[in-house]
């Protein structure tokens, strides 16, 4: 069977370090991996990985955008479940390779897609798979997708005779998942690292992991197939006098790991205030050693911590931004640039929401103004997201 919507993967040469791409990812030898959160019910981990003799280059800001495998215990269950044996022949861009091999490598065969389910359901043709399939029940449909997975249309919907064909037209290529670079190559030369939240989870009775969380965290040695996602809209200021308020709960973080490395090779004289939060400062403390380094040694002007599971209420990294409003206040009159990294649908709202507050009160604005005043430090490139 020919399959024409994937390339293949091929080895890559040192010479072609500028066409590096998804379709065509660089090898990198994974050189570290390790736990940065002992302890907590939360993993997360750092890793190290080698660009030696590549002539790869990136800037603090950028992300790298990563190749995962498949689990084969993962690949192993769901040939399981659609009754093949994994050593059917099909062909990608004229290469032959047996369906264990394609779904290890080549297809996404976990997180659902609409468009997939539709298809399923072309071959299914569930009464009930038609109404979450009805516009007005994307919300249901998005709550049936989160948690489930491939496997889970096949044994909630089980389905006579399938083809391979049939059942290889129901697959998309496997996309590649960004991470924000938590290095600089003056600190690390040779070197990208990444801080990464290892997705682990149960639901409907399986023990789930995310593709490219864990396929990073089983790994030692291994090459990992990456690529360079540059973000032009993610910078440190050229002006090295500029002030910097960087905002990264969680693996937010990583970008300024990277930035302060940066800042401290550039010898840039601006000040620099971090506000990072986690669950607990005992175990969740990302590169707390370093953090508290860097403010020893002055480089690391102001550094607000925020842990949300240390006391009954939450605290958050806003609310640390809200206690510390009039000195916020000051710096952003000065100049200074504000960042934010991390998750977008809670957290990016809610320091957007507590900058206004701050405005509104340390700059007497109405909730308009302070409205038009955000926009505006969007617009003069002074607030930044990386967020996801
Ligand atoms: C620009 C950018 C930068 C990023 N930077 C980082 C970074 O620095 N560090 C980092 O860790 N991540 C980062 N991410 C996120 C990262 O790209 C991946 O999305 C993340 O690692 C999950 O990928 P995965 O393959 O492990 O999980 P996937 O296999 O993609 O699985 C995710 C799916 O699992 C399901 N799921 C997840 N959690 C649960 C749960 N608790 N209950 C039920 N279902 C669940 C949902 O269906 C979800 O869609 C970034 C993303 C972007 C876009
Ligand atoms: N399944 C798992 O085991 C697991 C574990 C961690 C992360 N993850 C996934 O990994 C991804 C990234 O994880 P992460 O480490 O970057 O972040 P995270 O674990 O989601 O959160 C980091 C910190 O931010 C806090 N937080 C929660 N809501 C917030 C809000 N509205 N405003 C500000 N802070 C808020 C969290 O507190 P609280 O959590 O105490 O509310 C925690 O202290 C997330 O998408 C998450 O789904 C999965």
């Amino acid at each position: 069977m020919r399959i024409s919507n994937l390339q293949s993967l091929p080895m890559t040469t040192f010479s072609e370090e500028n066409s590096y791409n998804k379709n065509n990812p660089y090898s990198s030898q994974l050189l570290v991996n390790r736990m940065l959160t002992e302890g907590s019910d939360k993993e997360t981990r750092h890793f190290e990985l080698s660009l030696k003799d590549s002539g790869l280059s990136y800037e603090p800001g950028d992300s790298l955008g990563v190749l995962p495998h498949n689990c084969p215990k993962v690949v192993e269950d769901l040939i399981e479940a659609t009754g093949f044996t994994g050593s059917e022949e099909i062909e990608i861009a004229e290469e032959a390779i047996c369906l264990k091999d394609a779904l290890t490598f080549r297809f996404a065969c976990t997180v659902l897609s609409k468009i997939q389910i539709k298809k399923f359901n072309e071959l299914a043709q569930s009464s009930a798979l038609d109404d979450l399939l009805k516009i007005e029940n994307k919300e249901a449909l998005i709550e049936y997708m989160w948690g489930r997975e491939l496997i889970d249309l096949f044994k909630e919907y089980p389905q006579g005779e399938l083809s391979v064909e049939d059942f290889v037209g129901l697959l998309r290529p496997m996309p590649p998942r960004l991470y924000s670079i938590a290095s600089s190559l003056s600190a690390h030369p040779e070197e990208v690292h990444l801080t990464v939240a290892v997705v682990r989870y149960d639901t409907h009775g399986r023990k789930r992991k995310g593709v490219c969380s864990s396929y990073l965290a089983e790994r030692v040695g291994d090459s990992i197939p990456c690529y360079f996602h540059p973000n032009k809209n993610f910078k440190l200021p050229d002006d090295t006098e500029k002030p910097i308020i960087m905002v990264g709960p969680g693996t937010g973080i990583a970008p300024f790991r990277a930035f302060i490395e940066e800042r401290k090779a550039t010898g840039s004289t601006g000040g620099n205030w971090l506000f990072f939060g986690d669950r607990s400062q005992k175990t969740d403390y990302l590169y707390g050693n370093e953090w508290e380094i860097y403010q020893k040694d002055g480089l690391l002007n102001r550094l607000d911590l925020a842990w949300s599971r240390d006391q009954d209420r939450k605290v958050y990294v806003q609310h640390k931004m809200l206690e510390k409003g009039a000195e916020l206040w000051e710096w952003l009159d000065d100049g200074a640039l504000f960042y934010v990294c991390g998750d977008a649908s809670r957290m990016a709202k809610d320091v957007d929401q507590a900058l206004r507050a701050i405005a509104q009160e340390q700059g007497s604005m109405s909730e308009e103004d302070s409205a038009i005043w955000v926009k505006s430090l969007q617009k003069e490139k002074r607030y930044l997201k990386d967020v996801y």
